[in-house]
């Protein structure tokens, strides 16, 4: 194993840039909590583990661009995958032209349908959990992810969303709206219940 380079720490887990084989990989570590009874803390942590590797594989199989996954240590909670070499859609959206973000936000929709068809529901879509390598939007972090088919929860899934480029790209919230018109493009399903849905957490929201 070669000289580990931290590349983020969080709260849950720590990304580290490592070598395998002739790959540059990373690894997802996540964190003990001293807090927590140790087996428990143990059982938990392979258990996200897991369940982040199977919602990362099967978006893979159905079409959603995620990092090819290498190796899964259940044990200590490690997940090794592709290094993406590309920049956090976080990063760069500002900076993009309108159409380029129009574009952008027709792609993600496409690809949050991609996954809701099949209904994989990410959990944390942010523009810090999405990588642009090439013109292909990448999709990382499932830890939150989980497998559910109803109208609600992926409702709940693009508000995350919304909610992200409200306080992110606050300039640029409108562009929501391509977002969803990508998604109606390509959601199997009856996309405005969804949509109605997103209205609904929207309004209690407000009544609160
Ligand atoms: N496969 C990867 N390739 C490149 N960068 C990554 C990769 N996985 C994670 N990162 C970087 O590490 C950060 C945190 O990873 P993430 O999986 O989102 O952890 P957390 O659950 O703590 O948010 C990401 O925002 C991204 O910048
Ligand atoms: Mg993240």
């Amino acid at each position: 194993m070669n000289k580990k380079d931290l590349l983020y720490q969080g709260a849950e887990a720590k990304i580290c840039v490592s070598k395998y084989m002739d790959f540059d990989v990373v690894e997802k570590r996540r964190i003990p909590k001293s807090y927590r009874i140790k087996h428990i803390d143990n059982r938990l942590i392979s258990y996200r583990t897991k369940e982040e590797a199977k919602l990362m594989i099967e978006a893979r199989n159905k079409g959603v661009s995620v990092p090819i996954i290498y190796d899964i240590d259940l044990k200590n909670g490690i997940i090794t995958m592709e290094y993406l070499k590309g920049s956090r859609i976080k990063d760069i959206f500002n900076n993009l032209n309108e159409t380029e973000k129009k574009n952008l936000c027709l792609k993600i929709g496409r690809n949050i349908a991609r996954f809701h068809n099949n209904d994989i529901i990410h959990g944390d879509i942010t523009t810090s959990n999405m990588i642009l390598v090439d013109d292909r939007v990448h999709f990382i972090d499932f830890g939150l992810g989980e497998k559910n088919g109803e109208v609600e929860t992926k409702g709940v899934d693009l508000h995350v969303l919304m909610e992200a480029i409200e306080s992110t790209h606050s300039k640029y919230s409108e562009y929501f709206k391509y977002v969803l018109e990508g998604y109606k493009k390509e959601l199997k399903g009856d996309a405005n219940q969804v949509i109605k849905k997103i209205e609904e957490i929207v309004k209690r929201g407000r009544y609160r």
